[in-house]
């Protein structure tokens, strides 16, 4: 997840872009740059924090009125100056937010016509074409939109011509991407943080969309097509602060309904259909190396620990290989039997937890082979690893880990299925079969999060508890766990998730009308025990909150309240069933209105031991 900004109007394009890039930084700070034309492409870029950038240009300006900028979360290519956008290319200048998803072979197609690359990234690709197709003769409109015909994946690009010095060339498609429309001035930018000082009336251009800005205003075409296309102008109302939230009240009611987007983002590009494999770049691992392990070790803290423990059985079930899942602050104080034969994977969202990056050198001291599975390009952990799957869930700014958890059961989801497929575990048609599970689950969990509204009224009914229970077994039983935590860092309501088959070895003595039970119990492997444990929960008087499939009459007969979730698989159950316990300790803690992104006692990354 990058931010991008594009401006043509009267005022000095670097303050209005560096200023709109500032409101962007939540979605990626690793690097920024600007292009200001004036007279030709006026390019310059910093590594780090925005701050970097603003301070260069304030030592130095780029004067000019016309010009696009960049806020990077790297996803191809390291954090470093030349990989930072915009990409310049002959008379293009290029910023771009997105996955394109065929740049190996389109990079290998231009290298092989003479094109040389300054940088890793995928989005220099853009600049070679749209460059290639002016020097061709094709307009500025005609040349991007040739470009998209040639990338597959996600983009929305804003696009400098030295030859066309008055204008601003926009595209998007699944990338977001508005139009603002000011007073002889107009605007681009990834999300409208950026430009509401500037301008409230904004244009939500579609995928396929293309435009045209001008200081007197923009014209919208389909790039297919080239038909020109009218969208409503929509006057936001919203604070600037809310509006950095897209409106919405919290940090993390905003995560957690970016996650179908986030999961489509780990997923994108990695999975080849015709093959029932997947492209695991950056996790790189050969037959020999896999039939090699003794065993695979997890090690992880909190919320990425309970994804790790998710891993661990896809990973079993693809490979056979016995795979442990150990606490890092555990793992590294216990002498841990490790070495050249066992494989050790990290899993972090910030990639700074100080545990996790210990537990992981400890390892590599002891001989193990590393991998981790991060969010934060460029982190210690997945500098220390070397091999690293990224989940690309974008930064996650509430404390309370949604959609890195959901991206990291993705990401592990992916790594089964490809040690299956290198070790012959799993054949191409079950790993095709398992592959097309996994792409159903954005959108499935987009209907799940439609269960917001329902998980509100249940949390009115439970607000005055003071402590919980979470039931699920298998591949749910981590997700009880998940849901307890959620529960407790958020609302302060104490919570127990448990295997629900422990439940009679002692928690069962904890159940009274006062103790809601959530319990997950989608149809799968272990359905009808989960259903036993439900019954005897209920037939001691406690309150249950079942989650089930949409159609399980049954199910929504036992309970005293029932959130249905789409139709999953056992191994797509976790995803579907995390949401409505995230939703359900969002609305708890709204109703007790608790400080939500910034939970009390807690911090974001845990950097002391
Ligand atoms: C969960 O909501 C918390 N943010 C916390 O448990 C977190 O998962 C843990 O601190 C590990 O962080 P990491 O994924 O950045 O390593």
């Amino acid at each position: 997840m990058c931010g991008i900004i594009g401006y043509v109007g009267h005022q000095e394009a670097s303050a209005v872009i560096v200023e709109g890039l500032r409101r962007l930084e939540y979605r990626g700070y690793d690097s920024a740059g600007v292009a200001i034309l004036n007279g030709g492409i006026h390019l310059r870029r910093a590594v780090g924090k925005l701050i970097n950038l603003a301070d260069s240009l304030a030592a130095l300006p780029l004067n000019g009125s016309v010009g696009v900028g960049h806020t990077r979360w790297a996803t191809h290519g390291r954090p470093t100056e030349p990989n930072a956008h915009p990409h310049v290319v002959g008379r293009i200048a290029v910023v771009h937010n997105g996955i394109i998803e065929n740049h190996h072979q389109l990079r290998a197609r231009l290298v092989a016509d003479g094109h040389v690359f300054s940088s890793e990234t995928d989005t220099e690709i853009f600049s070679h074409l749209i460059n290639a197709g002016v020097s061709k003769g094709l307009s500025l409109e005609d040349a991007v939109c040739a470009a998209t015909k040639d990338v597959s994946g996600a983009y929305a690009i804003a696009v400098l011509d030295v030859d066309h010095p008055e204008c601003v060339v926009v595209a998007k498609q699944q990338s977001p991407l508005i139009l603002g429309v000011g007073a002889g001035e107009t605007f681009c930018a990834s999300d409208i943080p950026a430009i509401l000082m500037h301008t409230r009336d904004v244009i939500f251009m579609e995928d396929g969309d293309m435009a045209i800005l001008t200081r007197d205003g923009y014209e919208l075409r389909r790039f297919e097509t080239g038909i020109k296309v009218e969208r409503a102008v929509t006057r936001i109302e919203w604070s600037a602060v809310a509006a950095e939230k897209d409106g919405y009240e919290h940090f993390m009611l905003k995560e957690i309904h970016e996650q179908p987007r986030a999961i489509t983002d780990t997923i994108r590009g990695r999975i080849s259909m015709a093959d029932g494999d997947v492209y695991s770049e950056g996790m790189e691992i050969t037959r020999e190396d896999l039939a090699n392990l003794r065993r695979i070790v997890i090690i992880a803290c909190g919320t990425s620990w309970h994804a790790a423990l998710i891993g661990k059985q896809y990973i079993e079930e693809a490979t056979r290989i016995p795979v442990e899942v150990d606490l890092a602050s555990e793992f590294r104080y216990r002498n841990p039997i490790v070495d050249s034969r066992t494989l050790v994977i990290a899993v972090s969202q910030s990639g700074e937890t100080a545990d996790t990056l210990a537990a992981l050198k400890e390892s590599q001291r002891r001989g193990a082979r590393a991998a981790a599975v991060v969010n934060v390009i460029g982190s210690s952990i997945a500098r220390a690893a070397g091999n690293v799957l990224y989940t690309h869930a974008g930064p996650e700014i509430g404390v309370a880990s949604t959609k890195a958890f959901t991206t990291q059961m993705a990401a592990l989801y992916l790594i089964a299925v490809r040690f299956g497929r290198i070790l012959g575990t799993l054949n191409a048609d079950q790993g095709r079969a398992l592959l097309t599970d996994l792409l159903a689950v954005p959108g499935d969990v987009a209907r799940a999060i439609e269960l917001s509204g329902a998980a509100r009224d249940i949390a009115k009914t439970y607000v005055g508890a003071t402590s919980a229970l979470y039931l699920g077994r298998g591949l749910l039983h981590p997700i009880a766990l998940e849901g307890a935590l959620k529960l407790k860092e958020i609302s302060y309501i104490h919570a127990e998730g448990y295997a629900a088959g422990e439940m009679k070895h002692g928690p069962i003595a904890l159940v009274d009308e006062f103790t809601p039970t959530i319990i997950a119990a989608p149809r799968g492997p272990t359905y009808e025990k989960t259903c036993s444990n439900l019954q005897e929960v209920a037939a001691r008087g406690g309150a249950v909150i079942a989650i089930g499939d949409e159609d399980d009459d049954e199910l929504r007969s036992m309970a005293d309240a029932y959130l249905p979730v789409p139709r999953s698989t056992p191994w797509t159950a976790p995803f579907v069933s995390v949401i409505p316990m995230q939703l359900l300790a969002y609305h708890l803690a709204d109703l007790k209105g608790t400080d939500i992104d910034q939970p009390r006692n807690l911090a974001k990354s845990v950097t002391v031991e």
